[in-house]
């Protein structure tokens, strides 16, 4: 087969993949109805009392303690990033000076499950 077939084989499957599906479909009315999903709720905090007590202050707002709690371990410079990406990118209220705590604490957390 000489090679400048290759693309327009692979152009004539894709085209022809909607029409197949369509054709199986034919016939059969779309009917909508409700159904109700169950979201995932946390209620979890960070663990560790009084020394979490920055953490849980300021970051529980935007996403649950496991988006933070299930990473894998990072240096303090590490979590210092973290924590600036939070204030920076995405505008997450944290006070400068709760940041040493928090980057503490959580460089001193041990990876979960
Ligand atoms: C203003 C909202 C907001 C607050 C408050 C916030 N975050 Fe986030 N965080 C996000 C968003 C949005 C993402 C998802 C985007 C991403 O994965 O980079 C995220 C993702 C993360 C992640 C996973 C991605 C990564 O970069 O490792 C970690 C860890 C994290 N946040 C830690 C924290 C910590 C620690 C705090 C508190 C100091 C915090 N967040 C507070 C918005 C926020």
């Amino acid at each position: 087969m000489p090679k400048m077939m290759l693309p327009r084989l692979a152009l004539t499957a894709l085209c022809a993949f909607p029409l197949i599906r369509g054709s199986a479909l034919a016939g059969e009315v779309m009917r909508f109805k409700s159904v109700s999903v169950e979201l995932p709720q946390s209620d979890r905090a960070f663990p560790g009392g009084h020394e979490a007590e920055a953490v849980n202050n300021n970051c529980l707002a935007c996403h649950s303690a496991g988006m933070v709690l299930t990473q894998p371990k990072r240096s303090k410079a590490e979590w210092t990033e973290t924590v600036n990406k939070m204030i920076h990118t995405y505008k997450a209220p944290i006070d400068e000076t709760d940041v040493p705590t928090i980057v503490a604490y959580l460089a001193s957390m041990k990876p979960q499950p």
